[in-house]
C-alpha cells in the first residue's frame, strides 16, 4: 500500500457545534464554511431549528446561514441528540437558562453516557433536572434565571467544561471552572475570545463574565484534526509515499497525539501555518515508518482522547509495548472504548490488554485478521478500517456506516489517499 496526493478532512466536529449554538442565539445572521456536515452536526442543527433559529441544510462545501434568536423558544416536541454527546451536554448548559421544560433523549449509545456531571453544577446554577435516571438521558430540564458558580470539574472534559460556560453565557451570569490535570480542547473558549468576550485563566481557572449581546459569527472552520488522526494513521503504516492533509487545525489542545507518534518514531511536518477566527490551522505532512512503544501518562490523555483508537492500532503494529494510563474515560464514550479497542486488536490477532483504567498494547508483526465489532462507535470503526489496509489484512467490520457520525466521506477519503478506485 502506498500513500500519495493532496486531501482535506471535514470540518471539525468540536468547533462546529459550539459554533452552531452561538450562532443561534446571536440575533441576526450568521455564516459558517466548512462546517462539518455529519450526522452528530446535523443533531446540532434540528435541535436548534426546533428551539426557533433559522439553520439552512448542512450540506457539503455549502456554506452553513443561521438567523439567531435571542431567547429560544419552548420546543413542542422532544429534542433528539442522536449519537452526540457534545449536542447533548452544550444544549443541557443553554437550556438551564430558558425559563421553560424540554426534554433531551438521545440514542441507545448516548441513553447510557453519564449526564449527572453535567447536570450537578447545572443544579447548582439553578437549573432543575428531572427523568427515569437522574444521570442519563432522557432528562427533562427545566431552566430559569441562574445563579453564577465557581466549579471544580471531576474530569478533564471539554463537553463539562464547555456547558458552565454556556450556561454562564445564556444566563448572562459569571462563572468559573477548574479542571483537574490535563487540560482538554479550548475551543469554546477561543470562540467566546473572537467573538470579543473576555475569558481570563490564571492557576487552571478559567473565569468567565458574559457581558452583552451575542453577534453573530462570521466564521471558517478548521479541519477535524481528529479525522486527520486516522490518516496520518494510514500514511505512517503503508509501504512508501507521502500524504498531505491540508487545512487541518493545529490548537495544541488537540495534537497530542503527533507528540506520542513522534515520540513512536514518526515524522509529521506541519507546514503553511495560518489562524482561522482564533484557531490555529497547518497542512500535515506524512510518510510511512516504523514505530515504537510509548508510554502515555494521564496528563496527555485529554489533548489526545478521540485519538486513542488509531493510536492504540498503531502500537499494534509497532515494537514493543505501548501503555495508555489513566483512560477510563474511554468506557463512557460512545462505547466502552476502552475495552473494545483490546476485544477487536485481540480479534484480529494482535496483544491488547484493558485493565481497570489502563491499555496495554504490545506491538506484533503479524498481519491482522479476522472480525471487529464497533456497537456503532465510529472511530473503533474507522481505526479497525484503517488497519484494513495494511497488506494482507482481512478484516471484517461489522459497522462501517457510523463513520457517517463525524466523517462524512470516510472511505473514499481512503480511497483517495491509497490511489485506489471505487
Ligand atoms: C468534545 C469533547 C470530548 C470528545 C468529544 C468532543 C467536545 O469529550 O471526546 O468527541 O467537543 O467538547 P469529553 O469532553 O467528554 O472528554
Amino acid at each position: 500500500m502506498v500513500v500519495g496526493g493532496s486531501l482535506r478532512v471535514p470540518g471539525d466536529k468540536s468547533i462546529t457545534h459550539r459554533a452552531l449554538l452561538f450562532a443561534a442565539l446571536a440575533p441576526g445572521e450568521s455564516r459558517i464554511r466548512g462546517a462539518l456536515t455529519s450526522l452528530d452536526a446535523r443533531s446540532s442543527a434540528r435541535i436548534l431549528r426546533q428551539l426557533g433559529a433559522l439553520v439552512s441544510p448542512l450540506r457539503q462545501g455549502a456554506e452553513v446561514t443561521i438567523r439567531g434568536v435571542a431567547r429560544f423558544r419552548r420546543p413542542t416536541a422532544s429534542l433528539h441528540c442522536g449519537n452526540s454527546g457534545t449536542t447533548a451536554r452544550l444544549m443541557l448548559g443553554l437550556l438551564a437558562a430558558h425559563p421553560f421544560r424540554a426534554v433531551l433523549s438521545g440514542d441507545a449509545s448516548l441513553r447510557r453516557r453519564p449526564m449527572k456531571r453535567v447536570t450537578d453544577p447545572l443544579t447548582a446554577m439553578g437549573a432543575t433536572f428531572g427523568g427515569p435516571d437522574p444521570d442519563r438521558l432522557p432528562l427533562v430540564v427545566k431552566g430559569g434565571i441562574l445563579r453564577p458558580i465557581t466549579w471544580e470539574l471531576p474530569v478533564s472534559s471539554a463537553q463539562l467544561k464547555s456547558a458552565i460556560l454556556m450556561a454562564g453565557l445564556a444566563g448572562a451570569v459569571p462563572v468559573a471552572v477548574r479542571e483537574p490535570a490535563g487540560k482538554s480542547r479550548d475551543h469554546t473558549e477561543r470562540l467566546l475570545r473572537s467573538l470579543g468576550y473576555g475569558v481570563a485563566e490564571a492557576d487552571g481557572w478559567i473565569h468567565f463574565e458574559p457581558s452583552g449581546q451575542l453577534q453573530p459569527l462570521d466564521l471558517d472552520v478548521a479541519g477535524d484534526p481528529s479525522s486527520a488522526a486516522f490518516l496520518v494513521g494510514l500514511a505512517l503504516m503503508a509501504n512508501g509515499g507521502e500524504l498531505r492533509i491540508e487545512g487541518v487545525g493545529v490548537n495544541p489542545t488537540r495534537t497530542g497525539f503527533l507528540d506520542v507518534l513522534r515520540r513512536m518514531g514518526a515524522t509529521v511536518t506541519l507546514e503553511n501555518h495560518h489562524d482561522r477566527c482564533g484557531e490555529p490551522v497547518a497542512d500535515l505532512l506524512v510518510s510511512p515508518a516504523p514505530l515504537r512503544g510509548t508510554e502515555v501518562p494521564a496528563v496527555e490523555i485529554p489533548g489526545l482522547i478521540d485519538e486513542i483508537p488509531m493510536l492504540a492500532v498503531l502500537a499494534s503494529r509497532a515494537g514493543g509495548t505501548t501503555i495508555f494510563r489513566e483512560v477510563g474515560e474511554l468506557r463512557v464514550k460512545e462505547s466502552d472504548r476502552l475495552a473494545l479497542i483490546a476485544e477487536n486488536l485481540t480479534a484480529v490477532g494482535a496483544k491488547a490488554v484493558a485493565r481497570d483504567d489502563t491499555l496495554t498494547v504490545v506491538g506484533t508483526g503479524l498481519t491482522p485478521k479476522g472480525s471487529v465489532r464497533t456497537e456503532g462507535d465510529h472511530r473503533i470503526a474507522m481505526a479497525f478500517a484503517v488497519l484494513g489496509r495494511v497488506p494482507g489484512a482481512d478484516i471484517r467490520i461489522d459497522d462501517l456506516a457510523c463513520a457517517a457520525v463525524s466523517f462524512p466521506g470516510f472511505l473514499e477519503t481512503l480511497d483517495h489517499a491509497t490511489g485506489r478506485r471505487r
